[in-house]
């Protein structure tokens, strides 16, 4: 092979391998930014089968950094951060409802603001269910919590709040 060939040759690779990395770059973008599936929190999270959302039961949902929860037979994903200063609010089995730790926030079942300072319920994400039959939480979207004074559910304590005692 003469030099000119030689040369030739080496470049045209070059070229071809820039172009691969140029393709490859541009299918990550894709692969990443495409809408709909993304499969973290900011995306649609995989949850249960409906079934599993029982009348008054209240399931954590890491992955969606919310709740499940049934009110009036909908199913509803009641966003954990405090929508207050943004603390992770807490499920209180023996008040049966939702309790804030940092300043004391106190949330119904349904979400709705029962006292403390935060400035409205608990923010929810929309919830679907997928062709698979199972929930999918779009943490993508934050619908605002209720203002205060709404009250959708007449569920009063059932006990004893989780932070009597620890302060
Ligand atoms: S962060 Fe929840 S009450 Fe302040």
């Amino acid at each position: 092979m003469s030099i000119m060939k030689r040369r030739q040759f080496l470049s045209g690779l070059w070229v071809a391998g820039l172009g691969f990395v140029a393709l490859a770059a541009a299918w990550t973008s894709w692969d990443l930014l495409r809408p709909g599936e993304a499969k973290g929190f900011g995306g649609k999270i995989r949850a249960l089968p409906p079934e599993s959302v029982t009348e008054g039961a209240v399931i954590e949902v890491s992955a969606a950094r919310s709740y499940l929860t049934d009110v009036n037979d909908d199913i509803r994903a009641l966003s954990w951060k405090c929508s207050h200063l943004g603390c992770k609010v807490s499920f209180c089995d023996s008040s049966g409802q939702f309790e804030c730790p940092c300043h004391g926030s106190v949330f119904n079942r349904a979400g709705d603001l029962l006292s403390g300072p935060s400035p409205r319920g608990m923010d929810e994400h929309p919830v679907e269910v997928g062709a698979d039959g199972l929930i999918y939480i779009d943490t993508g979207v934050v619908e605002d919590g209720a203002p205060p004074g709404t009250v959708t559910i007449d569920e009063p304590a059932r006990g004893p709040s989780c932070s009597e005692g620890s302060h």
